[in-house]
């Protein structure tokens, strides 16, 4: 098993230029999962040896490592492409487009992208082994026999940017390109502990009937091979997409933030207080940390008695985990929803993670910008009730929050974007900590 594929330079864009370290390090995660995914007696990666069980090509080539397709069925191979969705510049979306189209008229083919095969060590014809692959097909296959359409799942995987809470998202398709689901995979404590998470939010969320919005439901949940297995229906992705429409995403926020109901306390008594404080305490001796714990004390003063209202929220609300059709949105990605937060946290993460991530803004710029606007941001769920301060207050939580997040999960080290709070929130944080005034 290698990191990188051989023929890198057959990439469609290949130029003299070294593989990033983004494809670098793309492309180490592949080889570091592929061993879970397919144990021994199997082995796979871009030079293994061995009868063939099942062949992919590494899409788009060694420089931009995306996505694994299936490289003997055109048909699922253009399907997995097409429903691919990574945020991403607007060449690649193209650039993925036009390679759906190639692939479904078969000229996938004689493609010239590496290839990563799936090999069974010994004498050919022996018994099934277990892969990833035997186990969705068992766990997904249609109970009696639907249609021919039916048999015989293959899978595509994307091979996602670096952060802690990566892991092989896999989706599940008939050879013919119909998707059947799309199965998340935790790998590691923190992965396993979120598709677990998952699956009771996804059951939760599902229970409360939400009428502006459709999430994924739960078609298999399981243990194999020491992984967490998740896999969910596919949501109509592929319909034509409306344009966005804040006042629908809001109206959808309120009513996830109504799930399990809305309570009102003052910050200091509320459950939510409490709890983010364990958090923070739990979080080590780092300068981050600390700085981290100074500005909650310094809220407990300034705003301790400020009414909030605290709900539910999806815990990572971004326009990649969702898209909007003409009559609802489709929302998934639901491993972080939680409880007895302030309501409106997820209109906040959502703006800042769209100022930086697509925007490209810098964070500590969009921090300021996001608070600054958050009494319009948040007007929609009703936080300017008691005084504009509490819209800022609740702008201000949700950072600490989602910075006591990111260093718990050890972001920084795993390389992802905002992975380092101490860059773009500390530097701003205790001035805004300031700027809070109540009564
Ligand atoms: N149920 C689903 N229906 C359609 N697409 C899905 C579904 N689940 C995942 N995907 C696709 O896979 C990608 C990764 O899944 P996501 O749940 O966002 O995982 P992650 O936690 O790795 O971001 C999504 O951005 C989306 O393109
Ligand atoms: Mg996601």
């Amino acid at each position: 098993m290698t990191a990188v594929p051989p023929g890198g330079t057959t990439d469609a864009d290949a130029d003299a230029a070294p593989a990033t370290d983004d494809a670098a390090l793309r492309l180490r995660h592949l080889n570091e999962v592929a061993g879970l995914l397919w144990p021994a007696p199997a082995s796979a990666g871009f030079d293994v040896r061995g009868e063939v069980i099942s062949e992919y090509l590494l899409v788009l080539g060694a420089r931009r490592p995306r996505l694994l397709i299936p490289a003997r069925h055109p048909r699922a191979a253009a399907a997995a492409v097409r429903r691919y969705a990574e945020p991403g510049v607007v060449t690649q979306r193209l650039a993925l487009r036009g390679l759906s189209t190639a692939l479904r008229t078969g000229l996938g083919a004689g493609a010239p992208w590496p290839r990563f095969r799936v090999c069974l060590d010994g004498a050919p014809g022996g018994p099934e082994v277990a892969t990833i692959e035997t186990y969705l097909r068992g766990a997904l296959a249609p109970g009696g026999a639907d249609t021919a359409d039916d048999d015989d799942l293959v899978l595509s995987m994307s091979i996602g940017p670096a952060r802690a809470n990566r892991k092989p998202v896999l989706q599940v398709l008939t050879r013919y390109g119909r998707t059947v689901g799309f199965a998340k995979i935790g790998v590691n404590e923190l992965t396993r502990t979120l598709a677990a998470a998952e699956a009771d939010s996804l059951r939760t969320v599902a229970a409360a009937a939400p009428r502006h919005l459709i999430v994924p439901s739960v078609l298999h949940q399981g243990r194999w091979n020491g992984l967490e297995i998740l896999a969910l229906s596919p949501l109509p992705i592929w319909l034509p997409r409306a344009r966005h429409s804040t006042a629908r995403l809001r109206a959808a926020m309120l009513e996830v933030a109504e799930i399990g109901g809305v309570t009102t306390a003052p910050l200091r008594d509320s459950r939510y207080w409490a709890d983010l404080g364990r958090r923070l305490r739990s979080l080590g001796t780092d300068d981050t940390a600390g700085a981290l714990r100074e500005a909650y004390a310094r809220i407990s003063e300034r705003a301790g008695d400020a009414p909030l209202r605290y709900g539910s929220w999806h815990g990572d609300w971004t326009p990649w985990n969702m898209a909007t059709l003409r009559d609802t949105l489709l929302v998934w990605d639901w491993e972080r929803f939680g409880g007895g937060v302030p309501v409106g946290f997820d209109a906040v993460h959502y703006t800042f993670q769209d100022a930086v991530v697509r925007g490209g803004s810098d964070p500590a710029v969009a921090v300021t910008r996001t608070l600054d606007d958050a009494v319009p941001l948040l007007a929609p769920f009703g936080v300017t009730s008691h005084e504009s301060a509490a819209a800022r207050l609740t702008a201000l939580l949700y950072f600490i929050d989602i910075a006591a997040r990111y260093v718990a999960d050890r972001q920084a080290e795993a390389g992802a974007r905002l992975g380092r709070p101490r860059e773009w929130l500390l530097p701003v944080l205790a001035a805004q900590v300031e700027r809070l005034h109540f009564g």
